[in-house]
């Protein structure tokens, strides 16, 4: 099938504001379908086909694949303890989550329930007597940050360096110009030193949090400390939540605000709320897609792929396939099933912050919906994303409402 050349903008920043049509399109007509423009690239826009390469990653491999894609290191990598774990593949890929899965673990989980309680109301109480908030910068943005300082034991002065951290494009790095990727660079050798020095503190003194336990788990298992797998794993622990959470209580909110219909049931019935949000990230990932590599020929959907070929998964096309979801454009909160989305991924790579981050969005939403009455767009919006390769989330959000007592 061909689609013209000035159709195929999305991935990439030019086509991030509206990439469904062309997304419709691929589903339809060229389901697996080679880049013209990047020989051996293949974007995969069907559910069946996306969750078939996530199930199966010792044929599709993340190994240093974003790194490869773009043909560009961020960081260098001198040994495969340096390297985060989505960008592994087992074993050593096992043995790295596992440290990173201390701190999440579901009895830690429940510990910060209070935390973000307070961390949500705090934020609010800063515009709820205005009547209106700029909803991205004054609350979306500084939640996730500011649990995430708290939660790894990040000093709260240092919370705008913690969000440029999540600002990183490492999935579509290959669509950004040069002289982003060169920022980043400089950006990247800045909180790795950052995060160095932390950790080195946290390993001669460690507290009660996140790094602390990322070090023991750590130690636990090797009998030694090694800086730089602990580092790692924490880059990630960090980085791979503040912007997509960012993001998504941003859009999830814009999707709500715009269905009256939709705000009436969860107003009525806060046990929604879960299912919302996962309703939401069906439709609206944060974080679009993610490549792998395959390992070996092989077939996906009916189409050969060459080893070494990269694959990009699109969750955002995959989450709206009518053969997997009725009716899949319409955001509907009691859908059943929503949670099959692949907006965390799948399988062995699956979001290890998913819990941490549904558990910080429900309260979060539980509490606007409690302070917040009856509200609706402010003037002046826009509505437009930021200029991505992989990530979606709006600039701003300007919202109105009334105030209800605080309870
Ligand atoms: C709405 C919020 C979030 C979304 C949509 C999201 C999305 C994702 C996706 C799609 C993956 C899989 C990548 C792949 O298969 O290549 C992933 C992995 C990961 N995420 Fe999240 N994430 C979110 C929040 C978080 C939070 C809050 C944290 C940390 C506390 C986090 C930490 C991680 C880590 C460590 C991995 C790597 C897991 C592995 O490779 O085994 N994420 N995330």
């Amino acid at each position: 099938m061909a689609i013209a050349d000035e159709e195929l903008t999305y991935p990439g920043p030019a086509g991030s504001e509206c990439p469904w049509p062309l997304l419709e399109k691929l589903r339809a007509e060229a389901s697996v379908y080679e880049l013209p423009y990047r020989p051996g690239v293949y974007v995969v826009s069907r559910y069946a086909d996306v969750r078939y390469i996530l199930g199966n990653p010792q044929l599709f491999s993340s190994g240093g694949v974003r790194a490869q894609l773009s043909g560009f290191d961020l960081i260098d990598v001198p040994s495969e303890d340096d390297r985060v774990m989505n960008e592994s593949d087992d074993p050593a890929h096992a043995l790295k989550r596992r440290i990173g899965f201390a701190p999440l673990k579901p009895g830690r989980l429940k510990s910060y329930e209070p935390l973000i309680l307070d961390l949500v109301d705090e934020l609010i109480d800063r515009f709820v007597d205005d009547g209106r908030v700029e909803f991205v910068n004054q609350f979306a943005q500084p939640l996730p940050a500011r649990l995430t300082c708290r939660l790894m034991g990040v000093p709260l002065e240092d919370e705008d360096f913690v969000r440029s951290w999540g600002r990183f494009e490492s999935s579509g790095l290959a669509w950004m110009d040069d002289e982003f990727k060169q920022r980043q660079r400089s950006n990247s050798a800045k909180m790795l030193e950052y995060l160095t020095k932390l950790i080195q503190a946290r390993h001669e003194d460690p507290q009660d949090d996140v790094i602390s336990a990322v070090i023991k788990e750590q130690v636990d298992r090797d009998n030694e400390f090694h800086l730089a797998d602990v580092r790692a794993q924490c880059a990630i622990l960090i980085g791979g939540g503040v912007v997509t959470t960012a993001h998504f209580l941003s859009s999830c909110m814009r999707m709500l605000v715009d269905d009256p219909t939709q705000m009436a049931r969860i107003r009525s019935d806060f046990k929604l709320i879960p299912n919302m949000l996962e309703e939401g990230l069906r439709l609206e990932p944060p974080s679009m897609w993610q490549p792998r590599i395959a390992l070996q020929n092989v077939e996906v959907g009916g189409h050969k792929i060459p080893a070494g070929s990269f694959l990009l998964m699109m969750f955002c096309s995959a989450n709206r396939d009518d053969r997997k979801f009725e009716s899949p454009t319409h955001f509907d909160v009691t859908r059943k099933k929503a949670k099959e989305h692949l907006s965390f991924g799948y399988g062995a790579h699956f979001c290890l912050g998913a819990p941490l981050a549904r558990l910080e969005m429900k309260i979060g939403f539980e509490r606007l919906l409690t302070r917040l009455d009856n509200i609706r767009f402010g003037p002046n919006n826009d509505f437009k994303h930021i200029p991505s390769a992989s990530f979606r989330g709006f600039h701003h959000l300007q919202l109105e409402f009334d105030t209800t007592p605080v309870s």
